[in-house]
């Protein structure tokens, strides 16, 4: 296994997923683990990450040096580099020709990180430094430069201790993969790293966990909580108890939907109609945050209330994944914390059930690939569209009534069945239409009217990070915005939402 030292890049997963997608487990760890830790029977490689700090700023992630002198290959990515240079005795300076986003770099020397990739060959790498390595440790070589001079990559083979300025793990740099694979092949790393392989171990624990107790969980339709669902469903059958809450904010027929989806899993779903109380609640709440703490706190006093109907319920199932759990650093705040999904909070301890969170290791692709080819769930579900927890609520800018509920479902009904139709859907990672604040003129017949304005959302992106919006042909546009103003009433106007995230975010609350 290869342990990922995290510095505090926001890249740090990317490196986990891509080690992963070569077929070796990896995990992430604070910065500020122990060597003793670190150093595990199966440890075949480290990789430091990269961060936002210098090595000279007054937080920033040092690691102990003894995590070099472990006798397994060490790779640096940015920061990692700079703290590898720093560490060992050379010597790291700010520079005037910070190197952001693309760049090309020239290799030097022969090195087994870039076996493979022709020497004389100029190649374009994405770099995010304001600092660099003017000085190199002893005994280490330049194997790499940046089209401004600066150390895009070193090495010091005897050591088997490699770096890079560049960051591999993004999709922007060429030969990206290539790198990371050699580095792989340094460390000869067992490919023994399988989702489906986790499957079975996951399956093991919980026959171990739960033989013959009762529990509960939340389903929303989505991914992990269907997953983790049918999962402990096989495990447990009918004791096993989900509970799919409609908070009157869902899609059109999105109850109706997910029970025949899920039909042949004979899951023993409880569904809760709550939405009267939900509404009520947001009655006039135009605040995004205010709409977002509302929403939560009823989500978890319903899911209580049926939970406890639940009689001889001992444990808890969330669909929690990797990233939920991976420790933050503690240079984005003041200690290190761990995030968990916040759906129930409280809720276990409250009601003394023990928290069960089989996809804990896993990222969602890898749950994805349980779903497929383990349990056999239909693309629908799979591929679905992630739909968010306040669901229609941040995508009504304003407040929320009935009337705006049932324009905005209808509209996104028909975006949705035209993506489906059109061969769309699968090509972008979310979309959706819903209600822009106020109303807008039009003329319809020989009449002017004053009517609700839907804006539609369509983006691809890897990770929901950053994301580019769909560029659709005209035709397609035209048809979605005529089938809307024609079939709903109360709509004048449809606007297609051109924004990048960043800086914008891709719900509009
Ligand atoms: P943003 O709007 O932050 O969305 O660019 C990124 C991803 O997160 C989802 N999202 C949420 N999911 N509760 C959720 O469960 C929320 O409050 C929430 N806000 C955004 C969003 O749908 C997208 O997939």
């Amino acid at each position: 296994m290869i342990e990922i030292v995290d510095c505090g890049s926001q890249l740090t997963q990317n490196i986990a997923r891509r080690v992963r997608e070569a077929g070796v487990f990896t995990e992430i760890i604070p910065f500020n683990t122990s060597v003793e830790k670190i150093k595990r029977a199966d440890l075949e490689g480290i990789i430091i990450s990269g961060g936002q700090f210098s090595v000279y700023d007054e937080n920033s992630p040092i690691y102990s040096r003894e995590v070099l002198d472990l006798d397994v290959p060490v790779l640096g990515i940015c920061y990692g580099q700079q703290s590898i240079a720093h560490l060992l005795g050379g010597k790291v300076s700010p520079t005037q020709n910070r190197e952001y986003g693309e760049t090309k770099i020239k290799l030097k020397k022969e090195s087994k990180l870039f076996d493979g990739i022709s020497p004389s060959q100029e190649f374009i790498v994405w770099m995010s430094h304001g600092d660099v390595v003017e000085k190199l440790p002893e005994n280490f070589e330049a194997t790499a430069i940046s089209q401004n001079g600066h150390v895009a990559a070193m090495q010091m083979q005897e050591k088997r201790i490699y770096s890079v300025q560049f960051h591999p793990e993004v999709d922007h740099t060429q030969h990206g993969r290539a790198i990371l694979e050699n580095f792989l092949k340094i460390c000869d790393a067992q490919r023994t790293w399988k989702p489906e392989k986790e499957y079975d171990r996951i399956v093991e624990e919980l026959k171990e966990k739960l033989n013959g107790k009762i529990g509960v969980g939340g389903i929303s339709g989505g991914v992990d909580s269907s997953t983790v669902s049918v999962l402990v469903n096989q495990v447990s059958g009918e004791s096993y108890h989900p509970i799919f809450v409609d908070n009157g904010l869902l899609r059109l027929d999105e109850a109706k939907n997910v029970k025949e989806s899920l039909d042949k899993f004979l899951l023993n779903i409880i569904y809760v109609d709550a939405s009267d109380r939900f509404l009520k609640k947001l009655s006039g709440i135009t605040d995004p945050d205010e709409k977002r703490k509302i929403i939560g706190h009823e989500f978890v006093a319903v899911f209580e209330e049926e939970a406890r109907k639940i009689s001889g319920a001992t444990y808890l199932v969330q669909g929690t994944l990797y990233p939920d759990v991976i420790e933050s650093v503690p240079v984005y705040g003041s200690s290190s914390k761990i995030k968990r999904h916040h759906n129930v909070g409280g809720l276990p301890e409250k009601m003394g059930l023990e928290v069960i969170e089989p996809f804990r290791n896993l990222f969602k692709d890898e749950v994805r690939k349980i779903a497929e080819y383990k349990l056999g769930m239909p693309k629908s579900i799979v591929w679905r569209h992630p739909f968010p927890g306040p669901g229609l609520a941040i995508r009504i800018i304003g407040d929320i009534t009935p009337e705006k509920l049932d324009i905005a479902r209808k509209a996104d009904d028909i975006f949705i069945s035209e993506l489906i139709n059109e061969g769309l859907y699968y090509k972008i990672s979310q979309a959706f239409a819903g209600l822009l604040g106020g109303k807008a003129v039009g003329v319809m017949g020989d009449a002017q009217s004053y009517d609700y304005i839907v804006g539609l959302r369509a983006v691809v992106t890897n990770d929901f990070m950053t994301a580019d919006w769909y560029g659709f042909d005209k035709s397609f546009l035209t048809k979605v915005t005529n089938r809307i103003i024609n079939e709903v009433k109360g709509v004048g106007r449809v606007f297609y939402d051109t924004c990048q995230k960043p800086p914008s975010t891709i719900e509009w609350e």
